[in-house]
């Protein structure tokens, strides 16, 4: 019997995307970078799986030509660039990569609101240009971390684990916004108190925001929320682009509104805001939060996990839409 044949949309481990040869044909991108829709769906023809990242767009279109298709398996735990609704209407399952990036992720996410407290990107800028002729009382001076108020906007999996690192090792103190309230026993450790989103841009020293982006999501931090915040706050961005407007932000930090601003996401990347681009209180990172070695092996793992285990007639691991089964 014909083995199945998988789509490897992005490059990827070799050593990983090894374990599914015994068990597809496969077709692999062998350099970097993204095809475009049109070659997508070109080389998914006669595919029934294939692997994604966070990246490429998986569209009713896309789907109604590619008619073989039963698995979409995201190296990605935001899903964002696949409609789920138009997977479910055909019967394809997607599946996601949460959890195993949880942690690599929020020390990303402390690590830029960091940064963005201390000044230290815009500081590294003006010592690279040869602009530091002498120590300065309060030259670069920024805002604490530790003992501020830490604002989470968003409190799953990713902004629990910030949440930690800002109460357990910097003695923040916690407040969040979120659909839902988290359980008291998950509360009580962090002194996590659920706030209106309102009290939370008041309040908040450090805003982080770790919400998916969905049409709810979207421009939840505009020029209305930017205003409501202090003038010494910082806003964090790891989530998705499209959530923060980032016109009404680049704005907003020329006109210090807000302290600064540190984004690893964007509307519309790669392409970034031109005035985010020229305004100096902004840290800028081109969505690496993710990124370490072992958490990015470890999400590729779990895509090619998926493939098996479904495509050879098993339960998925971590199914976005179980309902098609
Ligand atoms: C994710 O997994 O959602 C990261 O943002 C990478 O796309």
């Amino acid at each position: 019997m014909d083995k199945p044949k998988v789509l490897i949309a992005r490059k990827t481990f070799d050593d990983i995307v090894d374990r599914l040869r015994p068990h597809f044909e496969l077709e692999c991108k062998e350099d970097e970078g993204a095809w475009t829709q049109a070659e997508l769906i070109a080389r998914l023809q006669g595919k029934t799986g294939v692997y994604i990242t966070g990246t490429e767009k998986i569209d009713a279109t896309l789907l109604d030509a590619c008619p073989q298709l039963r698995l979409i398996s995201s190296m990605a735990v935001g899903y964002n660039n696949v409609d789920v609704a138009a997977c479910t209407a055909r019967g394809v399952l997607l599946t996601n990569a949460p959890d195993v990036l949880t942690e690599t992720t929020a020390d990303f996410g402390f690590a830029l609101m960091m940064a963005t407290a201390r000044r230290i990107a815009e500081s590294e800028h003006f010592l690279r240009r040869g602009e530091w002729k002498q120590w300065g009382v309060t030259m670069f001076a920024g805002s604490d971390v530790h003992g501020a108020t830490l604002g989470i906007l968003g409190m799953g999996r990713i902004g629990q684990a910030i949440a930690k690192r800002g109460a357990l090792g910097f003695g923040m103190k916690v407040i969040y916004h979120n659909r839902s309230r988290l359980a008291p026993e998950l509360e009580a450790p962090l002194g996590a108190r659920w706030v209106e989103k309102d009290e939370l841009l008041q309040q908040a020293d450090h805003l982080v925001l770790v919400l998916p982006y969905s049409a709810a999501s979207h421009h939840a931090i505009g020029a209305a929320e930017l205003s409501k915040m202090k003038k010494t706050a910082t806003l964090t961005n790891i989530a998705r682009g499209g959530i923060v407007d980032d016109a009404a932000l680049a704005r907003a930090l020329a006109a210090g509104t807000i302290a600064a601003a540190g984004l690893d996401v964007f509307e519309g990347e790669p392409s970034v805001h031109p005035e985010l681009l020229t305004v100096p209180n902004v840290v800028l990172t081109p969505h690496i939060a993710s990124a370490s070695i072992p958490t990015r092996r470890a999400m590729a793992s779990l895509a090619v996990d998926n493939l098996i285990a479904v495509l050879t007639g098993g339960k998925p691991v971590t199914p976005v839409n179980p309902e098609v089964l």
